[in-house]
């Protein structure tokens, strides 16, 4: 009797480790209906699969689009104007921007369609249909493939599957590897390349609070800015012409001006990048252990170097503001990942749904001979990959925040193109890649870089190997870093950007004659061959081997869990994730609201502040609580969070209600929940959003854009 009892205890048990919880998940919107749409709907949303994702009439999907490639951007009025972040739309507003027109500082309107500014380079995708192609890409794959045999067979498959596709002329595909390789699907995709900016709001309003109050709630960004996509005569993808005419959508969101409130329906919609959700318990360890420390260590060191050239040089401050925020988000980011994984006990709750799998497994036969070894094989992969990974980590992160290599890595890509025939096309890349480098370059900031990361490098490669060229400089320097880096910086004349640029354009023979002969590329050259003899080559093969492995564990996750519902890692395709709104407990005896308000702007405001200024206009707005149609009950909402389960590259998706009205726009997550993208935690994990009503308000009360707000459909989902 006990026995039976314990029996049933561990089946509960397990029934609860392995259900998919109702918040977790990036979905793809062709399986809603087959997946999610019963749970959807009993959680609140009032539509059905079929808005979401349909291939035979305009639905929901045909208003999202891939921003750029780099963030999510969605359709809301029938002539083709797309609203995403601040941050997504930044590079466009900062290109814009001048001393007299100061677009970052000031903000931007176009008055009519006449005043809408093309952005070269910048393009939406809209994706016309998702097909699963996994048995034409597999066929002929089998498991006694080396790693690469199996590849090659997929790619040519891939080729021929991408040809034989049947599109519009004006159409493009593309083929992704889901679940680590187990599945393929088939992505047909429209693709406009005329996209104009419409407006954003000042810094002040669509980045307030800057890097303090990144990935943190409680939040009062109103991160948002506004593109139109432009069309040719036909309605189709055209390059930019002065001709082009605003785009007529197949589906654009209405605007539900009524909100949400706690536990409401949300749905999320876009493009999320990258999560490794399905990862054995040793990697998680690694990177809470690991890789995530190193990171940030190293991180803490250049973020403190370049802090201290912006607060005292005006010029430094504009020219690192972008590099800092870069730097800074991640860095923010892993801290909170590093928080959220060891407070929800991440490893301890994958090695007991290791061992229940393990249980499970030697149960039946079958799988005890395919799989039976599984786990042991992976947890001795991730002990030989600790070392290696983490001189990856400081090997990356040194090297990326060193301007110099990277100047010099530019140059080796010229000096590789030597004599090919594309070496004019090299040329013209790396001259501009160069010039927009040292537009945003201080050599003093460099060379202070340059001492406090190879110090960090130097004293790391104590445990490994240290390059001949670097123990020189390093003995004739007194091992004294400042020292060494101003020996290297007086050495160099590649960090001068006139001297450089000059020779680029009189005569690259020379250039490269002096960079083949310079100091710095001596350093660098023998840094990089020390990478790889005595990481990379080793680092791979194991990688190699780990990615064979996962993929296995994937498909045997599947054939053991069967009772789960399993959704592919996010890899910047479209998806579906949904949730309740809800506010949370951050730490003991703390709970979080789930709404913000202008009145939380006011608290925060600090004159004059680099982060918590306030437009003097949104001061009298809020003083004579002058909201217009977008206040609530006499306040101005803001922002709020859900449990919807997002990651980067969701940036500017929109957030719907249970009618598929817009509600708000995605741009973050909750500090505490940021591990999202390694164990999603109910508890914990919130995406952020802004109000739309707030958005509108910016557009409406504050920039006096209002026509804007006339293209658009507003509607009253909750006054029946
Ligand atoms: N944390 C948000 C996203 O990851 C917003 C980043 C932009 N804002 C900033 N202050 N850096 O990526
Ligand atoms: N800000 C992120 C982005 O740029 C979204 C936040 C997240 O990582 O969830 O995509």
């Amino acid at each position: 009797m006990i026995k039976y009892l314990k029996h049933l205890l561990v089946g509960f048990c397990l029934l609860i480790i392995t259900m998919a919880r109702a918040d977790e998940g990036m979905w793809l919107p062709q399986l809603l209906a087959q997946l999610n749409e019963k749970q959807m709907k009993s959680m609140g949303m009032k539509i059905s699969a079929s808005d979401i994702y349909n291939i035979n009439k305009g639905s929901l999907k045909d208003a999202i689009v891939s921003f750029g490639g780099f963030c999510t951007g969605e359709v809301i009025s029938s002539k083709g104007l797309v609203l995403t972040n601040h941050h997504c739309g930044f590079d466009a507003i900062q290109n814009h921007s001048t001393l007299d027109n100061n677009y970052i500082r000031d903000g931007f309107w176009a008055r009519n369609n006449g005043e809408e500014i093309p952005n070269k380079g910048l393009f939406v995708t809209f994706i016309v249909r998702i097909d699963d192609v996994s048995k034409k890409v597999l066929a002929g794959v089998n498991g006694s493939m080396s790693e690469s045999e199996r590849q090659s067979t997929i790619d040519k498959n891939i080729a021929a599957l991408r040809k034989e596709t049947k599109q519009e002329n004006y159409q493009d595909n593309f083929v992704r590897a889901f679940f680590e390789g187990n599945q393929y699907f088939l992505f047909v995709t429209e693709t406009y390349r005329d996209i104009r900016l419409v407006g954003a709001p000042p810094s002040s309003v669509g980045n307030f609070g800057k890097d303090s109050d990144n990935w943190m709630w409680p939040r009062h960004t109103g991160d948002f800015s506004m593109f139109r996509i432009y069309a040719g005569k036909d309605n189709k993808p055209a390059e930019y012409s002065a001709d082009n005419i605003p785009y007529t959508p197949k589906k654009s969101l209405s605007i539900s001006l009524d909100g949400v409130a706690e536990n409401d329906f949300t749905m999320v919609f876009g493009f999320p990048g990258r999560t490794m959700q399905y990862l054995h318990s040793s990697a998680v360890d690694q990177t809470v252990r690991v890789n995530d420390p190193i990171k940030i260590a190293i991180r803490d060191k250049a973020l403190a170097v370049i802090d201290a050239y912006m607060r005292k040089d005006e010029t430094i401050k504009i020219q690192y503001a972008s590099k800092y925020a870069g730097i800074s988000n991640s860095w923010k980011k892993w801290q909170g990942e590093v928080l959220g994984l060891t407070k929800t006990d991440a490893v301890g709750k994958k090695k007991a749904y290791e061992a229940t799998f393990q249980k499970r497994v030697n149960a039946n036969p079958e799988w005890k001979n395919k799989y039976g070894s599984l786990l042991a094989d992976i947890q001795s992969a991730y002990d030989e990959l600790e070392p290696l990974g983490r001189s990856r980590d400081v090997f990356n992160e040194v090297f990326s925040k060193i301007e110099l290599f990277t100047i010099i890595g530019q140059l080796n890509t010229l000096a590789s193109a030597q004599g090919k025939n594309n070496y004019d096309a090299t040329l013209k890349r790396v001259k501009e890649r160069l010039e927009d480098l040292y537009k945003e370059y201080n050599a003093e900031v460099d060379e202070k870089l340059f001492a406090a990361l190879m110090e960090m490098f130097y004293e790391d490669q104590q445990r490994g190997m240290i390059p001949e060229t670097l123990a020189d400089i390093v003995k004739k320097g007194d091992n004294d870093f400042s020292k060494i880096a101003k020996q290297v910086y007086d050495n160099t004349s590649l960090d001068n950007g006139e001297k450089t640029l000059a020779a680029v354009d009189k005569d690259t023979k020379e250039l490269l004659e002096n960079y083949r002969k310079d100091k710095a590329t001596e350093l660098y050259a023998a840094l990089v061959t020390n990478y790889s003899d005595n990481v990379s080559k080793k680092l791979n093969e194991v990688q190699n081997r780990i990615n064979q492995l996962q993929r296995t564990y994937m498909q045997a996750q599947m054939d053991v869990f069967k009772e789960k519902t399993f959704y592919p890692d996010a890899n910047s395709t479209l998806r579906v994730t949904y949730g309740n709104v809800k506010g949370y407990n951050p730490r003991d005896a703390v709970k979080y609201d789930y709404y913000t308000y202008l009145d939380g702007i006011m608290e925060k405001y600090k004159p004059g502040d680099y982060e918590f200024d306030v437009p003097e206009k949104i001061r009298t707005l809020y003083k004579n609580k002058d909201f217009g149609q977008y206040g609530k009950n006499g306040k101005m909402p803001v922002c709020f969070i859900a449990m919807n389960h997002t990651t980067g590259g969701n940036s500017g998706s929109p957030a719907l209600d249970a009618y598929g009205n817009l509600v708000g726009l995605n741009f973050d997550r909750a500090w505490e929940g940021t591990m999202s993208d390694i164990n999603y935690d109910p508890s914990i994990c919130r995406n952020i959003m802004v109000d739309i009503r707030y958005v509108l308000f910016i557009v409406d009360k504050y920039a006096g854009a209002g026509h804007l707000v006339k293209e658009m459909k507003l509607v009253h989902p909750k006054r029946k």
